[in-house]
């Protein structure tokens, strides 16, 4: 396939109304891209609905959206953590105790990312964080990630993000790697 050049990928931003606007087109490239998972509970199309229903509840969600030619390659999303959040509840290291507060402004969730398969290694996760995150309010972020989700893993490495400890967010989900990032991103990531 011929590389993608970048001017072909349009970039939209959207909030809640706006999200769940579109959020069939959200599923279907999420079941497209999980196919491989979705007979495990966690993976689950109806889960993930559920956890969006409530990533995009919190004020200040924001949804980027990357299409090529009309059709919907990968989206990011997320939202600042509250003040009460639960997010840092299944973590597993010890970390400065510092490092867990919430204000409800300091930290911006990264909780999706993705990109069709047949779309990868072109940068367009790249954009899609870089327009997710840049001119965000927010002090840092953070995310999880499986640690044996090597092209994921490799990608936040190199964009600057750095381990903050183990985490499993629910009974049955995977034991994720806590990542952090400080904001406004680097120059060279934001560019
Ligand atoms: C992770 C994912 C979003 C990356 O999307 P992408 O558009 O291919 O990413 P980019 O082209 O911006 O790649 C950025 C960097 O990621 C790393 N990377 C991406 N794919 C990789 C792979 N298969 N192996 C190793 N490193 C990889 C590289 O460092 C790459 O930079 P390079 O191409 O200059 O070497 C994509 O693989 C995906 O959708 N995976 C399934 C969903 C998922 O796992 N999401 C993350 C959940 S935490």
């Amino acid at each position: 396939m011929t590389p993608t050049a970048p001017h072909q990928l349009i970039t939209r931003a959207y909030d809640t109304a706006g999200a769940r606007a579109i959020q069939d087109e959200l599923f279907a490239l999420y079941a497209e891209i999980y196919a491989d998972h979705l007979s495990d509970p966690f993976y689950s199309v109806e889960r993930f609905a559920d956890r969006f229903a409530g990533h995009s509840n919190r004020s200040g969600f924001r949804l980027v959206t990357g299409s090529i030619g009309g059709a919907l390659v990968g989206y990011a999303y997320g939202g600042p953590l509250g003040r009460t959040t639960r997010w840092w509840d299944g973590l597993r290291d010890d970390v400065p105790a510092d490092a867990l507060v919430e204000d409800g402004t300091r930290t911006f969730a990264l909780n999706e990312i993705m990109v069709q398969e047949s779309w990868r290694r072109r940068g367009i996760a790249r954009s899609l964080h870089d327009t997710l995150l840049g001119g965000r309010p927010e002090l840092r972020a953070t995310l999880l990630v499986d640690p044996d989700n090597d092209p994921a893993r490799n990608a936040y490495l190199s964009w600057g993000w750095r381990t903050l400890g183990h985490l499993q967010p629910f009974p049955d989900a995977p034991v994720y790697e806590a990542l952090v990032i400080d904001l406004p991103l680097p120059e060279a990531a934001a560019s």
